[in-house]
């Protein structure tokens, strides 16, 4: 089952009954013709992918790497339905040139990654392992010697298994866990990476790890939930603080995972329940870091955060961000339900049931949604610009004589860009665009089944196929 399935099924099973989405496979419409084109964007606009260490890595136990939390979760029987994991995933540890070449080959200029904290701080904290170090500085060099710019994210979900072993974010320690790997690596990338983020999406990986255990490390319930709010949020103005002070000329964001949310029927029934997903999913931990503390009058049970927030941590959840991440993939519809007392009627329902277009993580494709959600982002005084930091789909593709015509996805993409640059013309300061991804690849508790990759991998034999989606944007990014 899919993550925001489960997320949504965890708020409503646990605490009443849910009207569980049925989803079908709607006609995709044939594809527009373009009546734009990249430049529309601007000559200084940012095209590039996304991806995430675990994700693409493989190698997941040489050269001095530990485990981390995700390769304990997903070697433990019964946490991921096919039994899959990540050790070896797109050997991206091994091929990381000829993919950067498969990029470059894609006109992106722009390569996101993040780093296997367990790479290159076996213990968590202490004596770096070197050899984890030079592969990054590899994969910087590789990045620049192509002209692609390197972006890099501190975390992207796989804490090291001994700090978990600690406790983990839940540990108010992380903080100080956190700082020394953040100035580890900005002391020793920094002179040649500019571009920062924080973490990748901490609204999904402190409620799927820390609340409903979908996720690594797998925990439930408030009392592992809510102290890992706090100091992730505390770890991401920290690390926008260390970043800033180690690395000249930087420009530092953060990414959120978030979705426009609508009502399902009024305003006067669902609007409040709407309130609160959009509290949860879009506000939660971008409010803090501009200085507004946490958004919990529409969910006062977050209220017991308070428990956990020591003197002077208002001030220090707030970091001046030189741009927010935005990733985007769906919409949420939401629906009051007057029997879930612990959300106080928290139900989401997908509208439109039967005639949705949907992709294979049964997320709604919804092109408005982007543009909505930018607006909502770009309406905090304190938000500079903006980067989409992920955007795509997963369809189940086919190698057809050695191509893969993934129209499905080419007519996403479309839709959804148009979508970006009408935002953008309206006046929403947004900097680039980054797919996801770049490859098909290991899709967390989803495994190996969602393909969101702009270059089709046969896991077997490790084979790259450039899907027509990545010829799309090839010829979309090349100048007219
Ligand atoms: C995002 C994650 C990314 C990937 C995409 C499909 O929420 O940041 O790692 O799983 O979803």
């Amino acid at each position: 089952m899919e993550r925001r399935k489960v997320l949504r099924l965890f708020f409503v099973s646990t605490l009443a009954a849910v009207i569980a989405p049925k989803f079908s496979f709607a006609q995709f419409n044939q594809l527009e013709k373009l009546d734009f084109s990249s430049l529309d964007f601007g000559t200084d606009f940012k095209w590039g992918v996304a991806t995430a260490a675990y994700q693409i890595e493989g190698a997941h136990n040489i050269d001095g790497k530990s485990p981390s939390i995700w390769d304990t979760f997903s070697h433990k029987k019964g946490s991921i339905k096919t039994g899959e994991n990540g050790d070896i995933a797109c050997d991206f540890y091994h091929s990381y040139e000829k993919d950067l070449d498969l990029l470059k080959s894609l006109n992106m200029t722009v390569f996101r990654f993040s780093i296997a904290w367990s790479r290159i701080l076996p213990n968590g904290s202490g004596t770096p392992n070197q050899s984890g170090l030079d592969f990054y500085q590899r994969v910087i060099d590789a990045c620049l010697a192509r002209g692609i710019e390197p972006w890099i994210t501190l975390y992207h979900w796989d804490l090291p298994q001994i700090l978990q072993d600690k406790g983990g974010w839940k540990n108010r320690d992380a903080i100080v866990w956190f700082s020394e790997y953040a100035n580890l690596l900005t002391k020793t990338y920094g002179e040649k990476v500019k571009n920062w983020m924080v973490f990748n999406e901490p609204s999904a990986f402190t409620a799927l790890g820390y609340l409903i255990g979908y996720h690594a490390p797998g925990l439930k319930g408030l009392k592992n939930y809510l102290p890992t709010v706090h100091h992730v949020c505390l770890c991401q103005a920290e690390g926008g603080r260390i970043i800033r002070k180690n690395v000249a000329n930087a420009n530092i964001g953060t990414t959120f995972s978030c979705s426009h949310v609508d009502v399902y029927k009024s305003e006067e029934r669902d609007g409040n329940a709407a309130k609160r997903w959009d509290m949860l999913l879009n506000r939660l931990f971008i409010e803090p870091a501009l200085g507004m503390g946490y958004p919990t009058e529409s969910l006062p049970i977050l209220r017991k955060l308070n428990k956990y927030i020591q003197p002077g941590d208002l001030e220090k959840l707030q970091f001046n961000f030189d741009f927010i991440g935005v990733q985007n993939y769906t919409r949420e519809v939401v629906k009051e339900n007057a029997f879930i007392p612990y959300m106080k009627g928290l139900e989401i329902k997908p509208v439109k049931r039967g005639a949705m277009e949907i992709t294979e993580m049964g997320w709604e494709v919804y092109p408005e949604g982007i543009y909505k959600i930018l607006k909502q982002f770009a309406a905090y005084p304190g938000v500079k610009k903006i980067f989409v930091t992920e955007n795509g789909c997963a369809f189940p593709d086919e190698v057809v004589n050695g191509k893969v015509n993934d129209t499905k996805r080419i007519d996403f993409y479309q839709r959804y860009l148009k979508e970006v640059l009408r935002a953008k013309k309206d006046g929403v300061n947004i900097g680039g665009y980054f797919s996801w991804t770049l490859l098909d690849n290991f899709e967390w508790s989803e495994c190996f089944k969602p393909r969101f990759g702009l270059v089709h991998v046969d896991f077997k034999t490790q084979k790259r196929i450039i899907k027509e989606s990545g010829y799309w944007f090839k010829d979309f990014l090349l100048s007219p």
